[in-house]
């Protein structure tokens, strides 16, 4: 069932991990916690839920239940649309997919993916990404924008949506969630976090074919310090709704889980927003009890039944004015009402039939779209001066599938679910055992498939921006864009291969590397002693089969750029711009070195009732590397630039009264500042740069990681410059979740202080006495 890994040393770390900590096996249950929380309207919800209570106190029952279920419209082809209250003139809203811009429609964007954003570890840049992100939905009419992603974080590097998630580490998918949720909502749209909760996988993520969904089978511990981590960033940045995931958690499904919405969600996490069905997704009448506020895209099991079961006493009333008022509150908080939004959905029309041109774009998010496609680069070699090129070459051959435009973007589902250079995937019926190639071979990749994907204005592909600029170097320009053993003109300065590693909502990939692609760059650096390879990826793409061949000299993982992709390649290659990328999770050499949650679970024949249980805790990822001691080929948090940074002046200064105020709550002090951490980062060498430097604290006790991520920043600087950054630590950031107390508490003892470049090049060591 699970991929067993070979190494023996691996064996016994797991098994050490699986003996100290309590796991969630077959048998887990979650509690009922009842009743469901009404929200209070605290903070920065104050003003809305006054506003809302007042809407909503004037609504009878039955306008109360409309709105918190789906109509199918014939206006709009919005992925939902609550009802209305026409009585009291209230509009309804539209709900729309989201990933790098407004899915399935004209006259928008492609941004750079998640993932991509995620390696530029730039809290700013993903900050006014989000915003222009939010203002093309807003343009569109598009009330609920159902991103950014907290989950899948990727447990399994197989997983299939990962790429719609800025980073498999939970600290730094925190920030830049929270960062995404101030900037969509600053926009004007309410955002969905989604997939409330262990969402880790395709494979049988929704019941089918008689077989109940995959339950995610997670301890208490590994749920707040691993998966709940990103998503209390986001509760805490405002959002204004979330999303309860496909598959059970415990044995119950997500969106009937009392302990997971109105416990966890709803209690710990004060949440005051609503929870919003994923579409379809199992629930039941009994879900509204349960915490579920809105069901999506029809009625589901409320509407009718939902107001017969208050008369009959099931559902309290106060229960369904909750939800209205969640709902409401939450349009109130982004500013909806009044003439401050569009008639919902006006913009997104059916392609296929006459429309009006509606065109969201605003001329002031270019640069941004393309700073953010350049700073998702990670170069991953640089080796005999290869970049960048500091004269313009002669000549420069070009191969690969991914170096072009597919063959089509139009009106057609390809365009709708971004699968223009990878149709196969298009055609599969969800919930279908699906095996793809790994590589899209119909041309570049600028984002994964299906929801999270969009259409793209244009797309400037590596090629086009190459002739260009050959065009105004005078460079002589060969290309084979479709031959595995092309043949290769000796004369050329360098050879550019383009391979690309694709990825879709709906199925799990079937690895992490495919052999026509790995043959296509063998066979040319066999032949061109100067060979850069670039892969376009939505997620970890191996490189072992080549990396080491001194022919290729450079590489880079290119991620999903969006639709300014071969621009961005072009100024990097040419020194016009610098990489400043890093991954945002680890490169094995080997698929097996990931470990016990390498695959997805997949039932056993037969088997209708698939338990995965989350043995491994929170030893994913780097986590798991550094506690095993598996050597990465690229570890997590790596990047090369064109220049060089030292590291110096660590100064580490814990607030000693904060430090020691004991346990707390979600709500109790958390985020108190309990230790300020700064050093001094200088370019050292010849070229500009920017520097994602990182801390990484060591919590003492068996029952922690080696190390975890707690601070970034990213500080551009000229050759000669240095900057002092600071990493403010919460108490958050110091502590592990107490199972038996249910609260977050700092440890007594001494924890590790890394300060570096990378999650295995640390710089500057210090510690903090607790
Ligand atoms: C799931 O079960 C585990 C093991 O019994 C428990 O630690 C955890 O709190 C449960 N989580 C939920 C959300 O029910
Ligand atoms: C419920 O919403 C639908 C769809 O917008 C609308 O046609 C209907 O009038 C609403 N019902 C009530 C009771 O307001
Ligand atoms: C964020 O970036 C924008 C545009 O690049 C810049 O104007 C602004 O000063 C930056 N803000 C911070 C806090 O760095
Ligand atoms: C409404 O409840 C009735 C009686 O329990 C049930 O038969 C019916 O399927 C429910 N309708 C929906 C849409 O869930
Ligand atoms: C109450 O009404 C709901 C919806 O029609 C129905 O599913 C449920 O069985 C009823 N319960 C009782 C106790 O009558
Ligand atoms: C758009 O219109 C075409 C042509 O009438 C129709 O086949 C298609 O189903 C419509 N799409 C949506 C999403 O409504
Ligand atoms: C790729 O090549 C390896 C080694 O030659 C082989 O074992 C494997 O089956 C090939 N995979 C595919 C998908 O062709
Ligand atoms: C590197 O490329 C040169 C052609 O420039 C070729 O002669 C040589 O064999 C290649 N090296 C390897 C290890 O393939
Ligand atoms: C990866 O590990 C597997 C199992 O140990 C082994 O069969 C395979 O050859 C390894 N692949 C590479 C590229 O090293």
């Amino acid at each position: 069932m699970w991929f067993l890994p070979s190494h023996n040393l691996l064996g016994a770390a797991v098994l050490a991990v699986l003996c100290s900590q309590p796991t969630a096996a077959s048998n887990a249950q979650s509690p009922l916690v009842h009743p469901s929380p009404s929200g209070k309207g605290s903070g920065l919800w104050a003003s809305a839920y006054e506003q809302a209570r007042e809407l909503v106190g004037s609504m009878t029952l039955e306008e109360k239940v409309n709105i918190t279920r789906g109509f199918a419209v014939t206006d709009n082809v919005c992925a939902g649309n609550t009802g209305t209250v026409p009585r009291l003139g209230w509009p309804g809203m539209c709900l729309h997919d989201a990933g790098n811009g407004v899915r399935a429609t004209d006259f928008v964007s492609s941004f750079p993916s998640a993932i991509h954003a995620g390696a530029s570890w730039d809290k700013n840049l993903t900050h006014q990404r989000a915003f222009y992100i939010g203002k093309e939905f807003k343009a569109k009419g598009v009330n609920v924008l159902l991103g950014p992603n907290a989950g899948p974080l990727g447990r399994s590097p197989l997983g299939g949506r990962n790429w719609e998630g800025f980073s498999v580490d939970p600290y730094l998918s925190g920030q830049l969630n929270a960062e995404t949720v101030v900037g969509h909502q600053a926009a004007g749209v309410i955002t969905n976090l989604k997939h409330l909760i262990g969402n880790e996988q395709e494979t049988n993520r929704r019941p089918y074919f008689g077989a109940e969904a995959v339950s995610a089978n997670i301890d208490d511990k590994t749920l707040h310090e691993f998966y709940l981590w990103p998503f209390m960033d986001g509760v805490r940045a405002g959002a204004a709704s979330i999303m309860c995931s496909y598959q059970r958690v415990n044995n119950t499904y997500s969106c009937d889980n009392s302990k997971l919405l109105n416990g966890v969600l709803k209690t710990e996490l004060g949440f005051e927003g609503f929870v919003l069905l994923d579409w379809s997704a199992q629930h039941y009448l009994g879900s509204a009890n349960n915490g579920l506020d809105m069901i999506m895209p029809g009625g589901g099991s409320f509407g009718q039944n939902l107001t017969d079961a208050v008369g009959n006493g099931t559902v309290p009333e106060e229960r369904v004015t909750d939800m209205a008022t969640r709902i409401v509150a939450a349009w109130y908080l982004v500013h909806q009402d009044g003439d401050n939004f569009p008639k919902p959905g006006f913009g997104m029309q059916n392609l296929s039939l006459p429309h009006e041109q509606v065109d969201a774009r605003d001329p002031q998010s270019r640069p941004i779209i393309l700073e953010g496609a350049m700073a998702g680069h990670v170069l991953l070699k640089n080796e005999n001066g290869a970049l960048p090129f500091t004269e313009a070459p002669a000549m420069l051959s070009v191969f690969g599938y991914d170096a072009t435009v597919p063959k089509t973007k139009n009106t057609d589902i390809l365009f709708n679910l971004g699968y223009e250079s990878s149709p196969e995937m298009a055609q599969a019926v969800l919930g279908t055992e699906a095996h793809f190639d790994q590589a899209a071979r119909g041309g570049t990749i600028v984002t994964g498939g299906r929801a999270g994907a969009n259409g793209p204005a244009y797309i400037l592909d590596p090629l086009s921006a190459i002739q260009h600029r050959a065009y105004l170097d005078g460079t002589w320009v060969n290309w084979d864009l479709e031959s595995g053993t092309p043949d290769v003109n000796p004369a050329s300065d360098a050879c550019l291969v383009f391979i690309n590693a694709i990825a879709t909502e709906g199925w799990d990939r079937d690895g992490l590397h495919d052999n026509f692609s790995d043959g296509l760059v063998l066979h040319v650096a066999a032949r061109c002693a100067n060979t850069l390879v670039v892969v376009h990826a939505a997620g970890v793409r191996l490189v072992d089969q080549w990396i080491e061949h001194p022919n290729v000299t450079a590489a880079v993982v290119a991620h999903l750029p969006g639709q300014d992709s071969g621009r961005a390649l072009v100024r990097l290659l040419y020194g016009e711009a610098f990489f400043s990328g890093k991954l945002p999770y680890t490169i094995a050499r080997n698929e097996s070195d990931y470990g016990a949650a390498y695959a997805p679970c997949r039932p056993e024949e037969g088997d209708i009732d698939l338990q995965c249980d989350f043995a491994e805790g929170v030893y994913v990822d780097y986590r798991h590397f550094d506690q095993a001691g598996i050597v990465p080929r690229f570890e997590f948090g790596f990047g090369l630039s064109y220049t060089r940074f030292e590291y110096s002046d660590l100064a580490i200064k814990p607030d000693e009264k904060l430090l020691h105020a004991g346990a707390s709550t979600y709500v109790d002090g958390l985020w108190d500042i309990v230790a300020t951490v700064q050093a001094t980062v200088a370019n050292i060498g010849e070229r500009d740069g920017a520097e994602a430097a990182q801390l990484y604290l060591g919590i003492p006790g068996d029952d922690s990681p080696p190390k975890q991520l707690r601070g970034f920043e990213k500080v551009p600087l000229h050759p000669g410059e240095e900057g002092v950054i600071t990493f403010e630590l919460t108490r958050r950031d110091l502590s592990i979740w107490d199972v038996v107390g249910q609260s977050w508490v700092v440890q007594d003892g001494e924890y590790g202080v890394y300060v570096g470049a990378s999650s295995r090049d640390i710089r500057l060591t210090g510690t903090i006495k607790a």
